[in-house]
């Protein structure tokens, strides 16, 4: 472990990372070894290859202007819920027919850090305080578990979905163990499969690596299109090779309306033979920080709020729509064989974005520092980076009140994107399933409660925040219902009091309860 004889200071002389060591005799053999192991671990000329041409990516689209190169989606790549209703159950049937097969997988990315949401543990453990308390991980693999029971009713065959979870190397083994104590959620435990993404030193503006400490490197995930490199790496593409599996569902774990493998989704993407695809809702809103997915310079891919002007997010088609609307709800389907392509061959082209951050450090005199301003970059791919190699693309349209409430961060009095948005986005959801399957809600004095009018659920983030546009508080579980389907039988004809809560063992009104 002599940094000098393993030939670990010659390593980082030549890649002008000697101050890596520049504490060293001061740690404690323990820190010595940990730092030796972390650095040993790392291949300090690819990192400087990657810092060299992300700061050159970055600097160059710094100076371009996106908006002259960029096209909407057309029309004939769009499928769309509302548009193409007469096709919806034609795709829906193709979708589960191969969920049926066996041949659809899902993929969960959650390497993420959840620094927005200010939490120490994986965003999936995160409880939004629904009635019956479930994480993001658990409505997530309920759904699977009602979809292998939807597509197996349709064929008699058992068939499987197998759940991949990219997880990083600071969330492993948390998320492991909470599979484990949760007896994967009624998941086959074969089937729930994890791996981790790889993770990349901070590095300062002239490309030194950043120590956290005097014997810690400051190591942060390489972005949600690290997937690939782990695809490859982690040997997931040969374990989807060996189950016969053909169509990849990819998502992010924080949106709790997420269809989980949505067959409708996935039948429609085989159906119009894509690659790659990725389903949008519609953004109306031109200063809504998404991305948009469209094409530049005849190329698919997602172009974020801030690389184009205000002029061209404003700009409108004759149907009064935003020309740039079809915001990216980091959803995508991928066939296996573009997967496959994209590890072997294409990933390594793909450039890390730079990310300006204010990165704690230790100065040349070792003191700790927590900076004011951004002091250096953190490095990341990203997912959909790949859409420009998709042979056939098409994007699906959904309905953002039923599949997009994304938790981002914590609650704050007029707070988006946070558990209370999320929470009331679920229960609003559920609500309208109950009015549709022809159940009604009365209040505590026996009266009607008017339905809510579609658009306007969940309220706006005004009238959220005075409480006169709370949602009904009613939660179906997914082993009950994936999208809203067999609720007939419970609730046609019958009147509720909230908080209504329908799952597996009956419907209970909680508050006639006393609960
Ligand atoms: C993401 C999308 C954005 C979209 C938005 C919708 C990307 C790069 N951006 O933005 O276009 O409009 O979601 O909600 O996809 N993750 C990893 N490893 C990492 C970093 C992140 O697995 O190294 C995972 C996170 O756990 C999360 C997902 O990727 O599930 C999205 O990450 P996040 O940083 O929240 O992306 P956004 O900036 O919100």
């Amino acid at each position: 472990m002599d940094p000098n004889t393993s030939g670990l200071e010659q390593k980082l002389a030549e890649a002008g990372q000697s101050h890596l060591l520049q504490f060293w005799k001061e740690l404690s053999p323990k820190e010595q070894q940990n730092l030796f192991q972390e650095l040993q671990g790392l291949d300090f000329q690819e990192i400087n290859v990657f810092f060299k041409n992300a700061m050159e990516t970055s600097s160059n689209s710094k100076h371009e202007k996106m908006d002259g190169r960029m096209e909407p989606v057309p029309r004939d790549v769009l499928g769309s819920v509302t548009r193409d209703r007469e096709s919806l159950k034609d795709w829906e049937v193709k979708g589960l027919d191969c969920i049926s097969q066996s041949k659809v997988a899902v993929l969960l990315l959650a390497g993420g850090q959840g620094t927005r949401l200010g939490v120490s543990y994986p965003k999936g453990m995160y409880d939004v305080g629904l009635p019956s308390h479930k994480t993001l991980f658990q409505i997530q693999a309920e759904r699977i578990v009602k979809l292998q029971q939807l597509a197996e009713q349709k064929t008699s065959v058992k068939c499987c979905i197998p759940w991949y979870i990219m997880t990083s190397g600071r969330t492993m083994d948390s998320t492991k163990d909470f599979f484990s104590q949760h007896q994967y959620f009624g998941l086959g435990k074969d089937n729930v499969v994890f791996f981790q993404q790889g993770m990349l030193p901070a590095m300062d503006y002239g490309g030194k690596i950043i120590l956290e400490n005097k014997g810690k490197l400051s190591m942060a995930p390489d972005g949600n299109g690290g997937l690939y490199r782990a695809l490859g790496n982690q040997g997931i593409l040969d374990d989807m090779q060996r189950r016969g599996v053909e169509f990849i569902h990819v998502y992010c774990v924080d949106n709790i309306l997420v269809k989980v493998a949505d067959p409708t989704f996935i039948g429609f993407c085989v159906q119009k033979g894509a690659d790659c695809g990725a389903k949008v809702v519609e953004k109306t809103n031109p200063t809504e920080a998404v991305g948009v997915v469209c094409k530049v310079d005849g190329l698919y891919q997602v172009v974020e709020y801030s690389e184009i002007t205000l002029a061209t997010a404003e700009k409108r088609s004759s149907d009064g729509r935003l020309m740039f609307n079809a915001g990216n709800v980091a959803n995508h389907f991928f066939s296996f064989s573009f997967l496959r392509d994209v590890v072997q061959k294409y990933e390594p082209q793909l450039q890390h974005h730079v990310a300006q951050k204010k990165i704690p450090c230790v100065n040349a005199e070792g003191q700790l520092i927590k900076p004011e301003k951004p002091n250096g970059i953190k490095m990341e791919k990203f997912v959909f980076d790949i859409f420009q190699f998709a042979k056939t693309f098409v994007v699906y349209e959904v309905l953002r009140e039923d599949e997009f409430s994304p938790l981002k961060n914590a609650d704050t009095q007029d707070g988006k994107d946070t558990p209370t948005t999320a929470r009331h986005a679920l229960m609003s959801l559920h609500h309208r399933w109950v009015l549709n399957a022809g159940g009604h809600f009365i209040d505590e004095n026996g009266r009607r409660v008017p339905a809510i009018p579609r658009d306007g659920a969940g309220g706006t983030d005004d009238n959220l925040k005075d409480g006169t546009d709370l949602p009904i508080k009613c939660e179906i579980s997914p082993l009950v219902s994936y999208a809203g389907e067999g609720l007939e039988a419970l609730v046609k004809g019958r009147e509720f009091q909230a908080t209504l809560m329908i799952d597996e063992r009956g419907v209970h009104e909680l508050v006639k309860n006393g609960v």
